[in-house]
């Protein structure tokens, strides 16, 4: 079962492949491998779902997807290509005969002779289980291939539940065959932050407790829950989104330069860096954490729904849609400079930055307008929805006298005519490779969960905690409460 260096995949299986995020995801960005020319000549997907489709109701799906993505600059040749290599078989996951089935399908001339799978499940983490212990059964996470399977976040719902997953899991798969994806890491602008730091001796020397003051970490979607209450209502804003894509960021930013880019040494890092956050008390959780719920407001003219009306979701939910956390990181860099995270649904506008202050001079020296005072240097990377970097530095007021103001350098990561890439391109791509850099180690898992588990306690025992705030804005006005000092403030746009 072990893994080493390629070559690829022959057969791409994908659970779930009627649901949302293979629709909007999976299809688009497997299209745009297809299209640029990366995938296999001998690749061959099995697309498994429990609809009564025969090929062609599932190509017309398939093709349906891959056009509303790539809206009217879609290759046709490329997409025929694509939907060429594609087999539809209908089958329910806890049925063994759809494992049977697929057994049957993997083992046709037409899929030759190369035992390399990739298994993605695109499917509730609840049906996790029942789907590797049946791969087991029919024998198809063994074999002379080499077979990697693709796991969706959340892993678990608490400590507890990760590592009975985890070691169900392995039962049946090695660790290095696991790709545990969090899709925040394929996103260009996190990849960046490695050779940002690393490549440019004007950054890493400054990356430390001498000279950056705080860091914060904000993603805010102006969504609601669509219609994902089942999902969401029983898990809530810190598993979905602080436990793997919040802490994974934070992670990103802090880690030390790794002995190589091997993705395993890289992984090492990040973990030290979880391992290294300090344990926020039970009995503090209110120092250290905000929670929130979203009430009817306004966005866009548009009148919002309050998270308890939203369809599915019951009268009485204490349900967090919104989270935002103070986290030191005792260890010889960060010690001492707090991390403010924040996310949540229905805020103001669709933005994912990190954005990190550095100190003031020891001296000020020139004249400078009161509210210019406390103005920093920072550095400001956004996510999405568009990805760039800006650097805010002080330069001299034009003029007679020697004032100063803010100047802002600010660029994008890609040149005019350099297309951007989904996260997915570069995740899948990866799988398909056998590079596991970007994907979640389960030591990291385990180390999230840990952060996050005394806040589940706490809140656990504590519905009144939980504070309100309008749909359309930026969350709890609690969430400034968190600062550390008066002078920091939630940055929430390019100017302030
Ligand atoms: N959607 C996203 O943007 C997103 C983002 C990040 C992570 N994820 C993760 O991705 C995974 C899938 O999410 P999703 O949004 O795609 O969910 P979804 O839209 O509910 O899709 C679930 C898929 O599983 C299939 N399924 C469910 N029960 C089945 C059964 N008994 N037999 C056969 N097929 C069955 C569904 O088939 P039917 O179509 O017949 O119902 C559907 O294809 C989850 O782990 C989620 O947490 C999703």
């Amino acid at each position: 079962m072990t893994e080493s260096a390629s070559p690829g995949p022959c057969h791409f299986v994908i659970f779930g492949a009627t649901g949302n995020l293979a629709q909007v995801k999976l299809f688009p960005a497997l299209y745009h491998l297809e299209r640029a020319g990366r995938l296999n000549e001998d690749l061959l997907f099995v697309a498994i779902g429990r609809r009564p489709w025969d090929d062609s109701r599932w190509r017309e799906h398939l093709e349906e997807a891959v056009r509303a993505a790539a809206g009217e600059a879609v290759d046709e040749t490329a997409l025929q290509r694509f939907a060429d290599r594609f087999e539809y078989l209908r089958g329910d996951l806890n049925e063994p005969a759809t494992y049977t089935e697929l057994f049957e399908v993997l083992s046709r001339p037409r899929m030759g002779s190369c035992e390399n799978i990739v298994f993605y499940l695109a499917i509730r983490p609840d049906d996790f289980l029942p789907v590797v212990n049946n791969l087991d059964r029919v024998g198809l996470n063994r074999g002379h291939g080499r077979h990697r399977i693709v796991v969706e976040k959340p892993f678990g719902r608490d400590l507890e539940s990760a590592r009975e997953l985890n070691r169900e899991l392995h039962q049946h798969f090695d660790e290095e065959q696991v790709f545990r994806i969090d899709h925040y890491l394929g996103k260009e602008t996190v990849q960046n932050l490695l050779v940002f730091r690393l490549a440019n001796t004007l950054i890493e020397p400054l990356w430390n407790r001498n000279f950056v003051d705080h860091v914060q970490i904000t993603v805010a979607e102006d969504i609601g829950i669509e219609d994902r209450a089942g999902y969401f209502d029983r898990t809530g804003t810190l598993r979905d989104m602080v436990q793997n894509h919040l802490l994974q960021l934070l992670a990103s930013v802090a880690m030390e330069p790794p002995a190589t880019m091997d993705a395993n040494d890289r992984r090492d890092e990040k973990v030290k860096v979880l391992r290294s956050i300090r344990p926020i008390p039970v009995s503090r959780a209110g120092d250290f954490a905000v929670r929130g719920q979203y009430v009817a407001g306004e966005g866009n003219g548009a009148r919002m729904a309050a998270y308890r009306d939203e369809n599915d979701v019951p009268d009485s939910s204490v349900t967090e849609t919104y989270v935002a956390l103070k986290l030191y990181i005792d260890n010889w860099r960060w010690r001492g400079v707090p991390f403010y995270l924040r996310t949540g649904k229905r805020l103001a506008r669709k933005q994912s930055i990190i954005a990190i202050r550095f100190r003031q001079p020891p001296q000020q020296l020139f004249r400078t307008a009161i509210q210019e005072r406390i103005r920093s240097n920072w550095i400001y990377l956004s996510l999405q929805p568009d990805e760039w970097m800006q650097m805010e530095l002080r330069a001299k007021q034009p003029g007679l006298e020697l004032e100063t103001r803010t100047v802002r350098l600010n660029t994008g990561f890609r040149e005019e005519g350099e297309t951007s890439l989904d996260a997915y391109e570069t995740l899948l791509l990866d799988v398909i490779e056998g590079d596991a850099s970007l994907f979640i180690r389960f030591d990291e898992v385990e180390e999230s969960w840990k952060v996050v588990a005394p806040l589940m306690e706490a809140w656990s025992q504590d519905s009144r905690s939980l504070r309100v705030y309008p749909a359309g804005t930026w969350g709890p006005e609690e969430a400034t409460l968190l600062f550390d000092s008066p002078a920091h403030v939630w940055r929430k746009n390019l100017r302030g």
